[in-house]
């Protein structure tokens, strides 16, 4: 394979970065934040989550969020075209309740761990699969486009080793369902490139590349790594975190996905376009890492304020 010209960037900040902040997050931040985030060029921005506001409490506004969006208010100023706000949606009701905030694509998450799926969404993976299919066939007729993530590609807090079989059996599921794409998450960012690479290799083997994301954390300090083993085999869709925000409530010790800023510097080192303007992203990312009083995860974020 080879590498693509151009990557698609799934901005997940606002979702899978905010989800696991300790300190409540204002609306009106996250509002802002979104906001910043489609004017620096960003076209896809996951912005909330219609999950129980028991099980993950940051994410409870997903409806002033997504309404908010709806009727404009957090509109860029500065997009040259309509950002995409997705939000994730694990049963009915969670779609339905989007579905009123006129939410036009919604993610459904299953796991390819067992345990996982258990501590996350409550069930076992093949009942996951059961509650998205209704999911997936209302979606569809309503002409939602519905995205799949499979949690856990590359290892699990519980379980340790997952099968690379084990990942694609979840992801032939999601795509046989109606998913237009399957992100592959490494949850707990404990890959590292080969394996990060034969993995992808036998997932492959069942949902072709172009249908593929990659949706790494940096636990270990190997995202980057691990996504230039994916691009190589043409993976064209990176799901990144401005400030390399987050972590996940039932993954303890986890951090944040890989930061956007440092994937968009990988990327225009290698001459891959995505749209994105890095200085702009660099920006947002040192203005909500100060507004939550937080480091700032982002090397290049760093490095770039510095020099300004
Ligand atoms: P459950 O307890 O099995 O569900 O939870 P239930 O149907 O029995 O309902 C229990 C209560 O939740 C009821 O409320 C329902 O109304 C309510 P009560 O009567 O007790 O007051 N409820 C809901 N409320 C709002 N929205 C909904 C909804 N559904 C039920 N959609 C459930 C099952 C899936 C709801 C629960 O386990 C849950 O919300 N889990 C959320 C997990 C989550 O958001 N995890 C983080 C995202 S996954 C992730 O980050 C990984 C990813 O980034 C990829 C990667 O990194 O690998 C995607
Ligand atoms: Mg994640």
């Amino acid at each position: 394979m080879h590498f693509p010209r151009k990557v698609r960037i799934v901005e997940v900040g606002a979702r899978d970065g905010l989800q696991n902040e300790s300190v409540p997050v204002s609306t009106s931040t996250k509002l802002e934040l979104i906001r910043r985030l489609s004017d620096s060029g960003l076209a896809h921005v996951e912005a909330a989550s219609f999950v129980s506001p028991r099980w993950v409490p940051q994410m409870a506004d997903h409806r002033e969020i997504m309404l908010a969006l709806r009727d404009g208010h957090a509109k860029s100023t500065t997009a040259k075209s309509a950002t995409t706000y997705s939000v994730l949606t694990p049963n009915m009701k969670g779609l339905e309740a989007a579905l009123e905030c006129g939410v036009r694509e919604v993610a459904v998450f299953g796991s390819a761990s067992e345990s996982f799926s258990q501590r996350n969404i409550n069930c076992s993976i093949a009942e996951s699969l059961e509650r998205f299919a209704p999911v997936m066939e209302h979606a569809l007729k309503t002409g939602v486009r519905v995205r799949g993530y499979v949690s856990c590609v590359l290892g699990c807090p519980y379980e340790g080793e997952i099968a690379p079989a084990e990942v694609a059996a979840v992801a032939r599921e999601l795509k046989a369902m109606g998913c237009y794409e399957v992100s592959l998450g490494d949850t707990i960012g404990v890959g590292t490139p080969l394996k990060a690479k034969h993995m992808l290799e036998r997932v492959n083997r069942e949902v072709p590349i172009t249908q593929l994301a990659a949706h790494f954390h940096d636990t270990y300090g190997q995202a980057l790594a691990n996504l230039y083993a994916v691009l190589e085999e043409g993976i064209a869709v990176i799901d990144s975190s401005v400030a390399g925000l987050g972590g996940c409530p039932y993954a303890k010790g986890a951090s944040g996905n890989v930061a956007s800023e440092d994937v968009l510097y990988l990327l225009e080192g290698m001459g891959i376009e995505t749209g994105v303007d890095l200085a702009a992203l660099a920006r947002t990312g040192d203005w909500i890492s100060r507004t939550l009083g937080r480091p700032n995860g982002s090397r290049v974020g760093q490095a770039l304020m510095a020099s300004d």
